[in-house]
């Protein structure tokens, strides 16, 4: 049993990050907003219902001082997760929060004895072609650097992320695909299937000092296999409408262009540039020689499908979770 401090505890995966924590049995203590959750809609007690076990303390993440004074409180941990990102994938948030945000906390948590930092970053930092992707990536140089044991996770699509269809299509409407829908893939994980992967760094000498790709349970689906399997869950007949690349590459370049005039519209020229990645780019990892994703080299872990989870939110056992800004993924 080791002692955690969590980062980033209130997001979607850090949530269920302390719970796979506790369940193995871990002392952890959460250090988060006072005002958390998207929009910071989550008031104190809000986050202990959701934290349970948990020694909660609250401050400043992204802020040296509080990160020591209300975080740390001068007390050793053995080791420290965070699933601490920004909440927009803007640029200067990125910079931030993934980046600044994480030296800071690697600073206080070496004061603090922490001997193994566990972080959970993007399987897209792999063909870092967007500002949040090259905050990440220069963090996790550091970590590497640090000294410290690290474990850096890079998980491929959220369940989360592929489930912004589902309200559309409940009502009757087609499932949108760029192209024919065979464009990219990825091998969805769950939240909960994540989140014991990540505590089992902890633990698993394999996984020290390591980059860990990692995709859930199963073959790689396409976009349009995504589609499938939401109309099947939801006793639809399947259809779709297909979107060309060019539109986006259309808004990117108009965006991008009234950005520069405008400063207002340049977080939304950012946005639409995220989308076209994850339009055009699998969550599989990348094989430089081939110049192509590799399905078969993307490690699975755990149980939970993407079928069974569509399945659970049609029959209203499983609630969509709030996507605030990551709605654009
Ligand atoms: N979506 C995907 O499919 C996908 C796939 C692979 C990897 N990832 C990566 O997984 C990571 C986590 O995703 P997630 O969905 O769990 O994130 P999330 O739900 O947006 O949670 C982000 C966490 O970071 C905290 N945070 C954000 N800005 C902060 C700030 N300024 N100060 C203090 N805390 C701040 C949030 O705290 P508050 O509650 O206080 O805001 C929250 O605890 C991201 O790095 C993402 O890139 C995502």
């Amino acid at each position: 049993m080791a002692r955690v401090f969590v980062l980033g505890a209130t997001g979607t995966i850090g949530q269920a990050t302390v719970r796979a924590l506790r369940q193995r049995g871990h002392e952890v203590v959460a250090f988060v907003r006072p005002r958390a959750g998207v929009g910071g809609r989550l008031q104190q007690a809000d986050t202990a219902r959701l934290l349970p076990g948990a020694t909660l303390r609250f401050g400043t993440p992204s802020d040296p001082q509080s990160l020591q004074r209300d975080g740390f409180q001068g007390e050793r941990f053995d080791a420290l997760v965070s699933c601490l990102a920004s909440r927009t994938g803007a640029p200067a948030d990125a910079w931030a929060i993934d980046h600044q945000a994480h030296l800071h906390a690697l600073n206080a948590a070496r004061q603090a004895g922490v001997q193994h930092w566990v972080q959970l970053s993007a399987l897209c930092v792999q063909k870092p072609l967007l500002g949040f992707q090259q905050a990440k990536l220069a963090f996790e140089r550091e970590l590497m650097a640090s000294g410290l044991r690290w474990s850096i996770v890079r998980p491929t699509a959220f369940f989360k992320s592929l489930s912004g269809q589902v309200e559309r299509v409940r009502q009757g409407k087609p499932f949108l695909l760029f192209g024919d829908g065979r464009l990219t893939a990825c091998k969805p994980i769950s939240d909960a299937d994540l989140a014991d992967y990540l505590a089992g760094c902890l633990s698993d000498p394999a996984r020290f000092d390591r980059v860990l790709p990692i995709g859930g349970p199963g073959p790689a689906l396409t976009a349009r296999e995504q589609g499938e399997l939401l109309f099947a869950a939801l006793g639809l007949p399947p259809r779709f409408k297909s979107v060309p690349v060019g539109l986006m590459d259309a808004i990117v370049g108009v965006l991008s262009t009234l950005g520069r005039v405008l400063p207002g519209l340049a977080p939304k020229a950012e946005l639409a540039r995220i989308g076209r990645y994850y339009a055009t780019e699998s969550m599989l990892v990348w094989d430089p020689v081939a110049g192509r994703y590799d399905a078969e080299a993307t490690p699975s872990t755990g149980s939970q499908t993407l079928g069974a989870y569509y399945a659970a939110v049609a029959a209203g056992v499983e609630v969509l979770p709030e996507r605030g800004d990551h709605a654009v993924f």
